[in-house]
Formats: C-alpha cells, structure tokens, sequence
C-alpha cells in the first residue's frame, strides 16, 4: 500500500460528522492520527463527547481534543435541535458507558503539535466551524507550511445557502474564521454546496448495511440516518419522496482519497462577515482584473473550490465501505 494519509479530523458531531468518521476508519489508506472537536451542531463539549463515544463503539481509542466553544468574533448561536438532534446524534435512546476520557490537549494545541511533529505530512479535514484551526494558526503562524493541506467541508459558490440564501452553516457559525483561513495560504480545497447538496443519501442505504454489518456501529448510524431523514422530509420534498438525507461531510474525506471524483476551480475565496451576505463564500472566477478593488490584492492566495461531485460514485463507495470489515467484534 502506498503512504498513508495522515488525517485529522476537525469535527462537530453531528449526524453527517459521524457518518464521515466512520467512513474514514473504513479506509485503509487513512490513518486518522485524532479527532478535535469544535461548537456548530452541538457544543464543543457535546462534540467531544459524541466523537468519543463514536468511536468506543467502533472499538477505537483515538484521540480527541476538545476546541473551542465559540466563534473567533461574531456573537455564538445555539444551533437548531432540530436538525441533528438535542445530543447531535439524533436523540439516541440509550448510550454506554465505557467511553474514555479527552485528551487533555486543546483542539489548537493538538493540531500545532501534530503539524510540527509530522511536517508536510499531515491533512486537516475541517468538517465545523474553522474557530479551531484559527487558533491553531494563532498558535503557530507556520501552519500552512507545516500542513500538507486543509480540505474543508463548507461553502457555497453558485449553489444557494442552508442557513441563509447565501451562507453554508459551518461558514455562517463563524465567518471571521473562514476568512482567515481561506486567506492565509494554506493548501485548501473548499468542499461547499456546489458539491454537497448533490450527496443525498437515502435511508436504505444505511438499512441495508445495519442489517448486513450488524453492530451498535451501524446501529447507530441507522438510528442517526432515521432522524435526519425525517428533518430533511420536512424540508424538501423531493428528499421527502426519496426518503434520503443530505451527507455533507463524509465528501471532504472522500476528496482526500479520489480527488478525480470532484470537479474543481481555483480562485481567490472570501468571506462576508457581516450584514444581509453574512457567512457567503464569494469566489474571483474572472479571468482578468479590470478594476483592483480592496479585498481582491493579487497578492491573496488561490484556493481550489469543488463545484461538482461523481454523487452516484460516491454513494456506492460510502455503502461499500460500510458494508466492509471495518469494525472488531462489537464487546
Ligand atoms: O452545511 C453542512 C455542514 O454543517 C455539515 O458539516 C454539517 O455537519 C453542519 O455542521
Ligand atoms: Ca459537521
């Protein structure tokens, strides 16, 4: 096998946060050095807990560090119960309790470590808010040099919002941070809308890989897909028909391993942090400058936005490789 990909996993479990960790155990080809958890679908605390408790079921002792609570500069919003339920798993109806502690690292100060012990090696998937790796880059201004790449599940370029007609919630949640990072020249892929909303994930899907992988694992998944296929019932009736739901996260993974599947642009991203646009992602597709504006330098990086995704080959190879022999004998 070639060189594995060492991955951290920037999350805010989250009913799609915990389908793309537990796809990525799946993959061989990751190596999934630790999970830091951020506010957005739940607390930071919650967030924390729930990636524990992931992955104790999947038999996993990784790290995780719990992040930040709140965003870089705009006022916090408690999120929506609605939408990944109250404990960001869908409600579940009972858990264990042999989890394990945190780690006793913050999310920032694990990502800096990490990045310095393992210089150009390391990608960061940042599936939440980017509160924690704007701290991490607060920490350690070399950052993009020391990260092999950042892919980060958010955004939207052309398609429309899902917090507001514009803005994708883990851009929204915190604006400033996004800014910042899709600016600070890392190697960043931005996995938004464009591409997520076309990841629609129907329920049998994960029916048919609890009833074939039978395991509190996939139980899990089961019991999380059910609660958020009924959310996005209410929302969009063609999901409604299709009983799927929307699996953004799991992408941003996905892109790490077969880049092929996506259809990208590069250009210069920025963020509005204020008024009516707050949270919109906004790309520079010309070709030429006419009128250099404040904001738009030519000296601000370049970064790569997905703009479209092989959905069908996506969704066969989430069910394969659930399907696979990724978990231990449950204990
Ligand atoms: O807009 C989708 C994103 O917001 C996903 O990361 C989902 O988990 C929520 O955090
Ligand atoms: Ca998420």
């Amino acid at each position: 096998m070639s060189q594995r990909h060492k991955i951290i996993l920037d999350c805010d479990p989250g009913i799609d946060d915990a389908v793309a960790l537990y796809f990525a155990l799946a993959q061989p080809e990751i190596e999934l050095l630790g999970i830091t958890a951020t506010f957005g679908n739940v607390p930071a605390a919650q967030a924390a807990r729930n990636a524990i408790y992931l992955c104790t079921l999947a038999g996993r002792q990784l790290p995780v560090c719990e992040g930040v609570n709140t965003p870089t500069r705009k006022i916090g919003v408690l999120p929506d119960a609605e939408i990944h339920g109250a404990d960001g798993l869908g409600n579940l109806p009972e858990r264990r309790r042999d989890t394990y502690p945190p780690d006793e690292r913050s999310a920032a100060r694990f990502i800096v470590a990490q990045a310095n012990a393992h210089p150009g090696e390391i990608t960061l998937v940042a599936i939440g808010p980017l509160s924690n790796l704007t701290q991490a880059l607060r920490l350690e201004p070399r950052l993009p040099a020391l990260l092999k790449q950042v892919v980060v599940l958010g955004g939207s370029i052309a398609a429309p919002g899902n917090v507001s007609p514009v803005a994708e919630s883990n851009i929204w949640y915190d604006p400033h941070a996004a800014d910042v990072i899709f600016t600070a020249g890392f190697q960043l892929t931005m996995v938004g809308l464009d591409a997520a909303q076309h990841m629609a994930v129907p329920l049998a899907l994960f029916e048919r890989v609890a009833a074939q992988h039978r395991h509190p694992a996939t139980d899990l998944l089961l019991h999380a897909a059910r609660f958020s296929v009924d959310y996005y019932a209410r929302l969009d009736p063609a999901l409604a028909r299709q009983q799927a739901c929307l699996s953004h996260d799991v992408l941003a993974v996905m892109f790490v391993l077969r880049p092929e599947l996506f259809s990208t642009e590069s250009g210069r991203v920025r963020v509005a942090t204020e008024g009516l646009a707050e949270g919109q992602t906004i790309m520079d597709r010309r070709e030429h400058v006419l009128y250099p504006q404040a904001g738009w330098e030519e000296h601000i990086p370049r970064i790569r936005v997905c703009l479209g995704v092989d959905a069908p080959a996506c969704l066969a190879w989430l069910e394969s490789s659930l399907m696979g022999n990724w978990l231990p004998a449950p204990a």
